[in-house]
């Protein structure tokens, strides 16, 4: 055989293997997903975010047919695990749960962002609206939040706030709230509100912004306090707890969210899939009382889709530009 018919041969080979490989990882969406789909959780596992992202990926993997794994990628509030998942094959292997903070707020405080959420991933919806309560360790000398705002106040130079990351929710939901206060307390960084939940409940930090999902038990059983919940009305996980309107705050007013995204290029089949079984999820009775039970807020109907959430990424960037624009960097 001569050389030059060795070297077709072997060429119209490799392109029948890329081909038969396109085909068998469902490529074109007919066949996907023919193995096991990572989910990149860009924080630790045990907060918030990973929480959310295993009770919606549980039913999600049912409604595949395959596996949803969890990845946890943390650092740097959630960037660099949607770095990762922006620079992954587009072919529905590798999706990601962001975030309010990840896909929105990160924009205005990472001027060398490494990904532009509207521009380098596809839209799969959204997974659960997260409210934000002010919380702080369970002896904070103030027994409600106007004492807790005096007290900030007063000595916001001794204070420890905790956070998982500059961009993550609880970093820049707390800059809005110290922005209002107008206080700069020593802001200390964990990889993710999981752990920094822990150092509240141990009395190794002071206060802290986090989204309902990460708290509920920890409010329930006493182990910190919750002054405020952040939305304009009470949240039936947590009954008692007084809205910052309530507790005379009004002005600090803030939600986050989860939501699924993909690489940008990943096949509209393949989204569609993915869309179809998050969509499932949201409307199983089980999964909603999981979520619901947190104290998250369901989106409903057109909130969900692809298109809801392009437009939620939108005007969640422009939203937080204008916000960290006045309130500054922080620390
Ligand atoms: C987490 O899952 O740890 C949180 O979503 C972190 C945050 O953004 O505050």
């Amino acid at each position: 055989m001569s050389v030059r018919r060795f070297t077709a041969m072997l060429a119209a080979g490799c392109l029948l293997a890329t081909a038969g490989a396109a085909v068998a990882q469902g490529s074109n969406g007919s066949t996907y997903p023919v193995r096991p789909v990572t989910m990149i959780v860009p924080f630790a596992a045990g907060g918030p975010t990973d929480v959310v992202a295993r009770i919606v990926s549980d039913h999600m993997s049912r409604t595949l047919g395959q596996q949803i794994v969890i990845e946890n990628v943390v650092g740097a509030g959630g960037t660099t695990g949607s770095t990762r998942a922006k620079r992954a094959s587009a072919d529905g292997y590798t999706i990601i749960m962001g975030h309010m903070g990840t896909h929105a707020a990160a924009v205005p405080l990472y001027p060398n962002l490494a990904y532009d959420p509207s521009v380098d991933f596809e839209p799969v919806g959204l997974a659960a609206g997260t409210p934000i309560l002010i919380l702080a360790r369970k002896d904070y000398p103030a027994k409600d939040l106007a004492e807790f705002a005096e007290h900030v106040k007063k000595n916001a130079a001794t204070l420890n706030m905790a956070h998982a990351g500059v961009g993550s929710v609880s970093y820049t939901t707390c800059l809005l709230l110290n922005s209002i206060l107008d206080v700069k307390p020593t802001a200390v960084p964990y990889n993710g509100t999981g752990p920094a939940m822990n150092a509240l409940v141990g009395g190794q930090v002071d206060y802290m912004c986090d989204q309902i999902v990460n708290v509920v038990s920890q409010v329930q059983g006493g182990s910190i306090r919750a002054y405020a919940i952040a939305t304009a009305e009470r949240n039936p996980a947590l009954p008692d707890v007084p809205t910052t309107k309530e507790a005379g705050l009004p002005e600090y007013s803030v939600s986050a969210w989860n939501a699924v995204f993909a690489p940008k290029g990943t096949p509209q089949p393949i989204l569609d899939k993915l869309s179809e079984a998050l969509d499932k999820a949201l409307t199983d009775e089980t999964t909603r009382k999981r979520l619901l039970d947190l104290g998250s807020d369901l989106p409903e109907g057109d909130r969900r889709g692809q298109k809801a959430l392009a437009s939620l990424v939108r005007s969640e960037v422009d939203r937080w530009s204008r916000v960290i624009k006045t309130a500054g960097p922080g620390n």
